[in-house]
């Protein structure tokens, strides 16, 4: 049987007390666990971005953190984005530019994308670069991405 440990945090803003699996991603804790698959498993060795969730306030690959490191934490996943029934209005810039095509590399540009704008309102095209330098897009919609970043700057 795999140990199990209690763990506290807060996820999309409710606070949570859950047994998490001693070794289990936090990955596949979020979507097994939590049942917010809106997070996407890609690569699992943190190379693709798919995984990206805020860890108070951070980007982080979640498959490459262990779920136990979630204690006391907090959590945002792309379900905590929209608010009252309203997208972020980074994710309506993707609708509007329509920066994706298959829309699995979505949900990590978009969290990149809110780190970003969160700790730097007007960002430069080479920290747009930046912040999205560990995200792939099989699609190659970087283009449209970067178009829907940019309109989503403070002016
Ligand atoms: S699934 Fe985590 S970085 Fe690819
Ligand atoms: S839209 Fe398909 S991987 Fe980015």
């Amino acid at each position: 049987m795999s140990e199990k440990v209690n763990i506290n945090f807060s996820v999309n803003g409710d606070q949570e007390t859950r047994e998490a699996v001693v070794g289990q991603t936090l990955l596949k804790f979020i979507r097994d666990e939590l049942h917010l698959t809106g997070t996407k498993e890609g690569c699992e060795i943190g190379e693709c971005g798919a995984c990206i969730v805020l860890l108070n306030g951070k980007p982080v690959n979640s498959c490459m953190v262990l779920a136990v490191e979630l204690d006391g934490q907090e959590l945002v996943t792309i379900e905590g984005l929209a608010k009252n029934g309203e997208l972020d209005r980074i994710q309506q810039a993707f609708i509007d530019h329509a920066a994706f095509q298959c829309g699995y590399c979505t949900p990590g540009m978009i969290i990149s994308a809110r780190a970003l704008l969160d700790r730097k309102p007007s960002p430069t095209d080479e920290d747009i670069n930046e912040a999205l330098s560990g995200n792939l897009c099989r699609c190659g919609a970087y283009q449209e991405i970067r178009e829907a970043i940019k309109a989503s700057s403070k002016k």
